[in-house]
């Protein structure tokens, strides 16, 4: 993926607490620091991930994806490490041109000072510069911060799948699917987050 936006980055954003950190996008060279970050994660948490992403292939597969411009990944970096990553996948198929994957992930020590939140509101405005249309967000019920915060930025839920999904222990968990139009302006942004 290419956009106009990438002049944007990289650049320091102000959350919720007052504190700033580096949001810029990944690159090629980030896949070290990257593993790093996501083995940071304590286990249950890790474990209702899509994927397991503290194996070295999986972000060999996302760095290919970026190589081919099929992921944007917007990395935050603060006391010289990676704290976020919020990605913007396409998928290869024809009938789903128009649509995007997200996903995110925040380091417990930067959570709920609105960093997931400003992440996903970048990559909005990044995913409308690419054409996309429809932003698909997946993730187990389980997991309520992530359905919670999408629902803030206006996803709706569009289907259940009763114990479709396991988790890393092959435990068998609801998979929730939700939406978000992005020809649809949501509501206002929130006076903190500019
Ligand atoms: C879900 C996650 C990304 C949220 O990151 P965050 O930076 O803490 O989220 P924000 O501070 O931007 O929160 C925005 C809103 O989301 C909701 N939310 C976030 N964390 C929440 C929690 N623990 N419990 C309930 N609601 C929560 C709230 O509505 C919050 O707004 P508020 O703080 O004004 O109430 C983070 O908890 C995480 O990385 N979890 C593990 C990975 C995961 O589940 N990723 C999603 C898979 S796509």
């Amino acid at each position: 993926m290419s956009s106009p936006s990438v002049t944007h980055y990289p650049r320091m954003i102000k959350l919720k607490d007052g504190s700033e950190v580096l949001v810029r996008f990944m690159e090629q060279g980030d896949r070290d620091r990257l593993l790093e970050f996501f083995r940071g994660f304590p286990e249950e948490e890790r474990d209702l991930l899509r994927e397991d992403i503290t194996r070295p292939e999986a972000i060999d597969t996302r760095v290919r994806a970026l190589g081919r411009g099929r992921l944007v990944s917007l990395i935050t970096e603060a006391e010289g490490r990676i704290v976020g990553d919020a990605t913007l996948q396409r998928r290869p198929m024809n009938w789903l041109r128009h649509v995007a994957e997200v996903h995110v992930v925040v380091d417990r020590g930067y959570r709920r000072v609105g960093l997931a939140y400003r992440l996903l509101y970048e990559l909005f405005d990044l995913a409308r510069e690419e054409g996309i249309e429809t932003l698909l967000a997946e993730m187990m019920s389980d997991q309520g911060a992530a359905i919670n915060l999408f629902e803030r930025l206006g996803f709706k839920r569009e289907a259940v799948f009763r114990k479709l999904v396991k988790d890393l222990h092959g435990r068998k968990h609801d998979l929730v699917i939700m939406t978000r139009d992005l020809t649809e302006r949501g509501k206002r942004r929130p006076s903190w987050l500019w």
